[in-house]
């Protein structure tokens, strides 16, 4: 008899379920400690990381994996599992639309069940795709062998692709502590991508590096930080698509119609009452970090907030996909399609000192002096690396200080990566904190002030975490000189 298991919350694939045994580990899920392995899987849908798509290869690789799964409500990221061979089904027959392109048969075929699955009008030609899934941290063996099997095709991207960060510094790995072994599967996994015409951005910010689609664009991004954005400060439109579903979309140049590429699905379904003043990117990350926790699947409009960097957006909507699945949000008078008018029934809820106080509190789970500071996540651009140098200016810092940002604003800063380099930080590139193997270089307790950051490197990869303001740590652990 099929044994069912029917998750009473949604799940992240990334970090809330143990890929060796197909265990829930997400901390305080309903179902923690159930096994998904050889059942049939009924859930509401996933949050967090669009790299969880990758688990599904992981869990049929050791044998694993759920015998199907029922989706209540249609994710990308969850759809991949059927490029992984595990079927997935929601309650609904849908109607099927045929995609006839000149691409890969099974590509086109998987692209027909997500339509047919997501209740689709059609497909929709996208005009470029960002790829994630690029670090060996995040994709494993599985990953690799995927990635190395559509390039032994000779498969070509059809569209502009631009990349997320891999998990070492392409140049300075060694200088990182990166062992060999792990650089040669890393290595693999980015000549596999570059065989098929990607661009070798490493980076979750290509709106910063020449892949910024205008308003009412439509795209299709992986990176749930790049999503959020992309959606929400652009106004380009895009769902949160899981990694292995992005290759796909880059052969063939589609993706079905449904979701935020639909302008009812990106009306405001709650309403957002600030009632205290936001300070800098850490505060925004907290803010957002709670209505994802609150509200997963909402599209939340934020009144109240009187003005927001890029740099403060960025956070956010990296934030509120990690503790949610928030793909879009909107701010009063800030983001393009704030005047959308708000969904009948929309909740209304407020947010004081108090909430704000308790997530931060929540993403710091010590209290120890860290060994490591880690900043920029999303990656850094170049406005914040020049607020780095000018805080970092006369200073050493006393313990090891990285900061993360893509290759090529780097590249276009070289004088200002050497200002913040004279203090002894190190700024890195094409990785991020997230996604490198922190803990195997032996690291335990990390400081950093992203919200988004601090969930990962406790969940994903097992690492006590202070949270905190990057003046804050910087005065702490940045001595002057
Ligand atoms: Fe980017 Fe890594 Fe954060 S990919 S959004 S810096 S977890």
């Amino acid at each position: 008899m099929n044994e069912i298991l029917r998750l009473s919350k949604p799940i992240s694939w990334l970090d809330g379920i143990d890929p060796r045994t197909g265990v829930i580990i997400q901390p305080n899920h309903p179902e923690k400690g159930e096994s998904i392995a050889g059942k049939i899987l009924i859930l509401p849908h996933s949050t967090g990381s669009t790299v969880g798509a990758y688990t599904f290869f992981k869990l049929v690789k050791v044998g694993k994996q759920p015998k199907k799964i029922i989706l209540e409500r249609p994710d990308s990221v969850t759809i991949s599992a059927e490029l992984a061979g595990i079927p997935v089904e929601v309650p609904m027959v849908r109607e099927v639309h045929k995609l006839e392109v000149d691409a890969p048969e099974k590509f086109l075929r998987f692209l027909e069940k997500e339509a047919s699955i997501s209740g689709s009008k059609g497909f929709i030609k996208v005009n470029s795709v960002h790829i994630s899934g690029v670090s060996y941290s995040t994709i494993g063996d599985a990953g690799l062998e995927f990635l190395e099997e559509v390039s032994k095709e000779g498969l070509l991207v059809k569209v502009k692709s631009t990349t997320n960060p891999t998990g070492m510094d392409l140049r300075r790995w060694r200088e990182m502590g990166i062992s060999e072994g792990y650089a040669e599967k890393q290595l693999r996994i980015v000549k596999a991508l570059l065989s098929m015409g990607v661009e070798p951005t490493f980076t979750c910010t290509p709106y910063l590096v020449g892949n910024r689609p205008k308003k009412g664009e439509h795209v299709c991004w992986g990176e749930s930080s790049a999503v959020a954005f992309a959606n929400s400060v652009l106004g380009a439109r895009t769902n949160r698509e899981g990694g292995v579903k992005t290759i796909v979309a880059a052969m063939v140049g589609f993706t079905p119609k449904y979701g935020m590429h639909l302008e009812e699905n990106r009306r405001p379904n709650l309403l957002v009452n600030l009632e205290v003043s936001l300070r800098g990117r850490t505060d925004f990350g907290a803010l957002a970090y709670y209505i994802g926790s609150l509200a997963p699947k909402s599209v939340p409009r934020y009144e109240g907030i009187p003005k927001a960097s890029e740099a403060e957006l960025k956070s956010m909507g990296a934030a509120g996909a990690a503790s949610g699945s928030i793909e879009l949000f909107h701010i009063d008078r800030i983001t393009p399609e704030a005047t959308l008018p708000s969904k009948e029934g929309c909740e209304r809820v407020r947010v004081g000192s108090n909430e704000l106080k308790e997530t931060k509190e929540l993403l710091s789970t010590s209290g120890s002096v860290p060994d490591i500071v880690v900043i920029g996540c999303p990656h850094l651009s170049r406005d914040e690396l020049v607020k780095a140098a000018n805080l970092l200016e006369g200073r050493k810092v006393r313990i090891p200080f990285w900061l993360f940002t893509s290759r090529e604003i780097f590249e276009k800063n070289k004088d200002l990566c050497r200002r913040i380099e004279k203090s002894g930080a190190k700024v890195l590139c094409d990785t991020c904190m997230v996604v490198c193997p922190l803990k195997d270089l032996g690291y335990n307790v990390v400081a950093t002030d992203s919200a988004k950051a601090a969930r990962y490197l406790h969940t994903f990869q097992g690492l006590e975490v202070v949270f905190e303001r990057f003046e804050s740590l910087v005065s702490f652990y940045a001595t002057r000189s």
